[in-house]
C-alpha cells in the first residue's frame, strides 16, 4: 500500500532548549540558512511524501506560516526583481499540502499521534520527529518506505547508542531477520539502568501501519506520566508483527544543544556557498586549539 501521510508532531514546548524556545517554536531555530523543521520536511517530500499533517500547539503558527503562501514578502520580492529568492521561498510553500491538528494538552508522544487519527484514517502513515535530523544518501524515510513495501509491517528506525545514552531512548530488543533488520520482542521506553542488555534506540522516524491507533486508546500514561508510543509500539507487537530497522545514515539530535552545534557544523560544510570559507575558519580555529 502506499504511504501518503507524514505526522510531524511539533507540539512540545522545546524545553531542553531554553532560553532560545521561549518565544519561538524549537523547530523554527536556523541551522545554518534554514529552520530545523525544514530539514524535515525536505527529507519527507525527497521520500516521495507531500501530504504532512502537523501536531501543534499554541505559540507554533510560525511553522505554519513558513510552508504557507506569503503574498506580503512574495510581492516585495518580486517588485524589487529578486529572482533567486523569490525563487526560493516560492519553493517552501509549494513543498507540501499541509494540515494542522492542535494537540490541546501535552501529554506525550503516543497522544500527539493519537491527534492525528481522523485525518490518517485507515492507511499506513509515518510519523517522523523534528529534533532528529537523518542525513543520508537515500533518505532515511524513502528507505523505511522500501522496507514497508516488503514487510507490509508497522517498522522503527533504531540506531545503536552509547550504553550511557540508552536511558533517554525508547530501547528495542529483537532477533536480526535480514542484516539491519530486527523482528522485535521487547520495547522499553526510557530504560532504567540495567533493565535492558540492548542498545538499539528508536529514532525519530516511524513507519505505522493503522492499527497503531487502536494500541494507543488502550495505552495508559507510562514514563513521565505520558501516553506513550513505545507502549503503544510494545501492544502492537504482540497483535501484529513489529520490525526495528538500523538505517543508513548519521543522526544529529537537533533538541538537544550540543547535537544542534553538531548539525550546524554538518549543514555548514555541506553548504555549498558556505562550505567552502567555512572549512578554513574551522582548520583556522582547531590549528589555535592545540
Ligand atoms: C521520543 C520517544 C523515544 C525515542 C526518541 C527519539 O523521546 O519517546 O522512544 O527514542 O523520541 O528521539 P523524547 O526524545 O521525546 O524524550
Amino acid at each position: 500500500m502506499q504511504i501518503k501521510k507524514a505526522v510531524v508532531p511539533v507540539a512540545g514546548l522545546g524545553t531542553r532548549f531554553l532560553p532560545a524556545t521561549k518565544a519561538i517554536p524549537k523547530e523554527m531555530l536556523t541551522i545554518v540558512d534554514r529552520p530545523t523543521i525544514q530539514y524535515i520536511v525536505e527529507e519527507i517530500v525527497a521520500s516521495g511524501i507531500k501530504e504532512v499533517v502537523l501536531i501543534t500547539s499554541a505559540g507554533k503558527a510560525a511553522i505554519e506560516n513558513h510552508f504557507d503562501y506569503s503574498f506580503e514578502l512574495e510581492t516585495f520580492l518580486a517588485q524589487k526583481g529578486k529572482r533567486d529568492l523569490l525563487r526560493e521561498v516560492r519553493n517552501i510553500s509549494r513543498l507540501i499540502d499541509v494540515v494542522s491538528v492542535r494537540q490541546k494538552e501535552p501529554l506525550g508522544l503516543g497522544h500527539a499521534v493519537m491527534m492525528a487519527e481522523t485525518v490518517i484514517g485507515d492507511q499506513p502513515f509515518f510519523v517522523v520527529l523534528g529534533d532528529d535530523l537523518v542525513v543520508s544518501e537515500v533518505p532515511c524515510v524513502y528507505q523505511m518506505k522500501k522496507l514497508f513495501e516488503e514487510l507490509d509491517e508497522s517498522i522503527v528506525a533504531v540506531q545503536r547508542v552509547p550504553e550511557n545514552e540508552v536511558h533517554r531512548y525508547g530501547i528495542v530488543e529483537g532477533e536480526e531477520v535480514s542484516p539491519g533488520v530486527y523482528k522485535v520482542n521487547r520495547l522499553i521506553e526510557k530504560p532504567s539502568p540495567g533493565s535492558t542488555s540492548s542498545n538499539l534506540a528508536i529514532i525519530g522516524r516511524y513507519c505505522l501501519r493503522p492499527e497503531i491507533f487502536g494500541c494507543l486508546h488502550r495505552t495508559l500514561p507510562g514514563v513521565g506520566g505520558e501516553i506513550q508510543l513505545t507502549d503503544a509500539l510494545s501492544t502492537l507487537k504482540n497483535e501484529r508483527a513489529l520490525y526495528a530497522y538500523e538505517f543508513q545514515g548519521s543522526r544529529f539530535d537537533a533538541g538537544d544543544k550540543l547535537g544542534y552545534l553538531e548539525a550546524t557544523v554538518h549543514f555548514a560544510l555541506e553548504h555549498p556557498e558556505l562550505g567552502g570559507p567555512f572549512r578554513l575558519f574551522l582548520q583556522d580555529m582547531i590549528s589555535k586549539l592545540s
